[in-house]
C-alpha cells in the first residue's frame, strides 16, 4: 500500500450557523465535526493530516490538540488555495492524499477506503467522490465525456443549462496522486464567477495533460452530506445516531426506540443490555453485558459493569459495579464509585464517595466526600455535613455500620465497623466500633397534658 496523507479544509467561517464557536467544532453526537473526519482518518491509518485552518483558527487548534499539523489560511480565496497551504507539509511526498472538509463528519472509513482502493486499482491521477441526486442544486456537476470518462467539475454557478442538469455531483472529497496534485494546483486561476481559486479545476487541468481521472460513485449520497447551517447540524446528528444505535444493535444491544435514545459515537455496551427511552449515553461512557438503563438516563463519562440497572436518572464521571441498583431519581456525581449491589434509590445524591459493596443508600439522602464500607445501611434522609462554608472535609462510614434516618453526620467523622447512629442524631464526634451513637435530645413525655388546657369551643370532647 502506498503512503496516504490527508488534508482537511476548515478554514471557512461559517457564517450560516450564526455562532461564536467555529462550525467544525459544532458537536454532532457528542463529537466536533472535524473530529469525527480525523478520527475516521486515524481508523484508516492515515498518519500525514494536515488541517487548514483560517478562521477561528486558535479555537480549532486548543481544541484539536498537538498531535495534528496545522496549516494557516489567512484569506479564504477558494478550495484550490485552501489545499495548497498544505505544501510546505507534503510537497516532497510520494503516496496519495485525501482532500477531505471539517465540516463533512458523517463519511465512513469503508466509504473511504473504497474510495482509495478504486484510485489505486484504476491507476488514477485524481479520484472524485460523487454522489447521484435528485436535487443536484448548488452542487458543482461532473462532466463526462460519451464513454463516460471524468472531463472536469463545473461549479453550480458556473454551469449552463445543460450542465445544471447533470445530476451527478463532486461532493468535494478527492483522492490525488499528491505530486501531480501540487503540480495541477499551481496552474489553477480565478478566472470564474465567484473569482476563487477552485480546487475542481485541478481535474481537468489533470486531463489536459493526458492523466488519468476517475470518479467513485458512493451508495449513500447522505454520508457526504455538509453542515452548514444548524438545520443542517441536526440533520447531521439525526443520521449518526441511527447509525450509532443501528451498531448497538447488530451487537446485540436491545434499544427499544432508538428514536428516542441519544447514544455518542466512542460509547461502548456490551451484549444484551437492554437500553430504554429518553436515555442519553454521553463522551466516554462504558457500560457492560446484561444491564437494564433507562427510562430517562443521563450518562457521562461513566464505566458501568455488568448487570447494572439504572432509571430516571443522572451519572457523571463515575463509576458503578456489577449488579448495584440506582434510581429513580437519583443524582451520582464526579469521582463516585458505586460498589457491586450497591442500592442508590430515590433522590439521593452522591458526590465524590465510595460505596462499598452491598451497601444501601435507599432514599432522601446526600452523601459527598465520604468513604461508605460494605454492606452499610444509610438511613432515610442522611446528610454528610461535608462543608464547613471554607472547606470540604471527609466522612467515613465502616463496614457494616447502620445509620439511621434522618441522620446528621458532621465532618469530618469516622463511624467503626458494626456501629449504630441512632435516628435522629447530629454526630460530631467518631463513633467506635459497634457503639451505639445517640446525638439527640431525650424524649419528655408530660401526662395528662392535654387535660391542663382549656378545651376548645366546638371540639368533640
Ligand atoms: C465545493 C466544491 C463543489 C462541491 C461542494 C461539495 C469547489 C470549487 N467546489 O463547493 O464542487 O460540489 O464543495 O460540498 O471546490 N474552504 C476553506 N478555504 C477556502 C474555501 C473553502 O477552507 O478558501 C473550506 C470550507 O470551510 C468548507 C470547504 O472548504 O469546509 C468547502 O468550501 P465551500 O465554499 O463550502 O465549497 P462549495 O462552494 O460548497
Ligand atoms: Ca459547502
Amino acid at each position: 500500500m502506498s503512503n496516504r496523507y490527508a488534508v482537511v479544509l476548515a478554514a471557512g467561517q461559517g457564517t450560516r450557523m450564526k455562532s461564536k464557536l467555529h462550525k467544525v467544532l459544532h458537536l454532532v453526537c457528542g463529537k466536533p465535526m472535524v473530529q469525527h473526519v480525523l478520527d475516521t482518518l486515524a481508523v484508516m491509518q492515515v498518519h500525514d493530516v494536515v488541517v487548514v485552518v483560517g478562521h477561528g483558527a486558535e479555537a480549532v487548534k486548543s481544541t484539536l490538540g498537538d498531535g495534528i499539523t496545522y496549516a494557516l489560511q489567512a484569506e479564504q480565496l477558494g478550495t484550490a488555495h485552501a489545499v495548497q497551504q498544505a505544501l510546505p507539509f507534503l510537497k516532497d511526498k510520494h503516496g496519495t492524499t485525501l482532500i477531505l472538509y471539517g465540516d463533512v463528519p458523517l463519511l465512513t472509513a469503508d466509504t473511504l477506503t473504497a474510495l482509495t482502493d478504486h484510485h489505486h486499482q484504476q491507476q488514477a491521477a485524481a479520484t472524485v467522490l460523487t454522489a447521484q441526486l435528485s436535487d443536484p442544486t448548488g452542487y458543482g456537476r461532473i462532466v463526462r465525456d460519451e464513454a463516460g470518462e471524468v472531463l472536469r467539475i463545473v461549479e453550480h454557478k458556473d454551469a449552463n443549462e445543460t450542465e445544471r442538469s447533470i445530476q451527478e455531483i463532486n461532493t468535494g472529497i478527492y483522492c490525488f496522486d499528491n505530486e501531480k496534485m501540487w503540480k495541477a494546483l499551481a496552474q489553477v486561476g480565478n478566472d470564474n464567477v465567484q473569482g476563487e481559486y477552485y480546487l475542481t479545476d485541478c481535474i481537468e487541468i489533470l486531463r489536459k495533460a493526458g492523466e488519468k481521472v476517475t470518479a467513485f460513485v458512493m451508495s449513500d449520497p447522505e454520508e457526504s452530506n455538509g453542515v452548514n447551517d444548524r438545520v443542517q447540524l441536526a440533520q447531521a446528528e439525526a443520521y449518526m445516531r441511527k447509525r450509532i444505535c443501528e451498531r448497538h444493535m447488530r451487537n446485540g444491544v436491545t434499544i427499544v426506540d432508538p428514536g428516542h435514545t441519544y447514544i455518542d459515537s466512542d460509547v461502548t455496551i456490551g451484549m444484551d443490555t437492554v437500553i430504554h427511552p429518553g436515555t442519553y449515553l454521553r463522551g466516554k461512557t462504558e457500560i457492560g453485558a446484561d444491564c437494564v438503563i433507562g427510562p430517562q438516563a443521563d450518562l457521562t463519562d461513566v464505566v458501568i459493569a455488568d448487570k447494572v440497572s439504572l432509571s430516571y436518572t443522572v451519572v457523571t464521571g463515575s463509576q458503578v459495579e456489577t449488579e448495584a441498583v440506582i434510581g429513580p431519581f437519583a443524582y451520582v456525581r464526579p469521582g463516585s464509585h458505586i460498589g457491586s449491589k450497591v442500592k442508590i434509590g430515590d433522590f439521593v445524591e452522591v458526590k465524590n464517595t465510595k460505596v462499598g459493596a452491598g451497601s444501601k443508600i435507599p432514599h432522601l439522602s446526600y452523601v459527598g466526600d465520604a468513604e461508605i464500607g460494605q454492606a452499610v445501611n444509610i438511613g432515610c434522609g442522611t446528610v454528610t455535613v461535608n462543608y464547613d462554608g471554607a472547606k470540604k472535609h471527609k466522612t467515613i462510614v465502616e463496614d457494616h455500620a447502620f445509620i439511621g434516618c434522618n441522620t446528621n453526620l458532621i465532618a469530618p467523622i469516622h463511624v467503626g465497623k458494626h456501629a449504630y447512629v441512632a435516628a435522629g442524631s447530629t454526630v460530631n464526634q467518631d463513633v467506635p466500633d459497634e457503639a451505639l451513637a445517640i446525638a439527640r435530645e431525650r424524649q419528655v413525655n408530660k401526662p395528662g397534658y392535654a387535660n391542663k388546657l382549656p378545651r376548645k369551643q366546638g371540639k368533640k370532647q
